[in-house]
């Protein structure tokens, strides 16, 4: 999979892309991460990024013509699943998305900055919009981090036990039961006996049940048909 990203501050990428899995995926060529400093795309001698919203308001604005050419010369050299812009209106980003988002082969991410991008370009380009949640960042690359990282470990090879990703909270409306590794005992608190029973079904049907009961307590909100199965 190809990850393009699109930023007015590329800067805040870099670790990240750099680092942990996302850099074992890139290492073992699993992912390519491409990022695209919107300044080297900017107007004029100054290389102007944004401008003044039309109507007045407080803030800038990212100016069409930049993410523009950028855009256009990405698309000009291969077709996307998807272009995304990350703005706190977007539909919230959840695990069904993401997983449907891993299937791609190249995705586009837009990064806003200050009040945003200008609407046309929502409007000529972008075919999905995401939010992290309903708070409000300064840009949106913290927000293509999370996105980047959920689907990257996502990617077939990308963890190292292929079931992991699977089991993870969410992945079926459940939230994931309780871990615990050594020592056994840590401040008088003991690890729960079944895990320490060894018997396999015994564990499961625990962690089932541990899971359920956490998900009622403190996610109601999410689908509870799971718990019948
Ligand atoms: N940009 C600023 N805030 C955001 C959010 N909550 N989600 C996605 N992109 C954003």
């Amino acid at each position: 999979m190809r990850i393009d990203i699109i930023a007015a501050v590329p800067g805040l990428l870099e670790g990240f892309i750099n680092h942990s899995m996302v850099k074992r995926a890139r290492d073992k060529g699993l992912a390519e991460i491409h990022l695209h400093n919107l300044h080297d795309y900017g107007i004029g001698r100054y290389r102007q990024i944004d401008d003044y919203p039309f109507g007045g308001g407080a803030g800038m604005v990212l100016m069409a013509e930049p993410l523009a050419i950028c855009i256009d010369q990405l698309l000009a050299e291969r077709k996307y699943d998807q272009i995304i812009y990350l703005t706190p209106d977007g539909e919230k980003l959840e695990q069904a998305r993401v997983n449907h988002l891993s299937l791609s082969t190249n995705l586009l991410l837009i990064c806003g900055h200050y009040k945003g991008i200008d609407h046309r370009i929502r409007d000529l380009y972008v075919t999905l919009e995401l939010s992290v949640g309903d708070y409000v960042l300064t840009g949106g690359e913290l927000a293509a981090a999370v996105l980047t990282d959920a689907v990257v470990r996502l990617l077939p090879g990308v963890l190292g036990n292929e079931e992991s990703a699977l089991s993870d909270s969410f992945q079926d409306d459940l939230l994931a039961p309780p871990v615990y590794t050594r020592p056994e005992v840590f401040r008088e608190q003991r690890v729960p006996d079944t895990l320490l029973s060894g018997d396999h079904a015994r564990i499961a049907a625990w962690r089932h049940e541990q899971s359920v009961e956490r998900t009622r307590r403190l996610r109601p909100d999410l689908n509870q048909d799971s718990e019948t199965t």
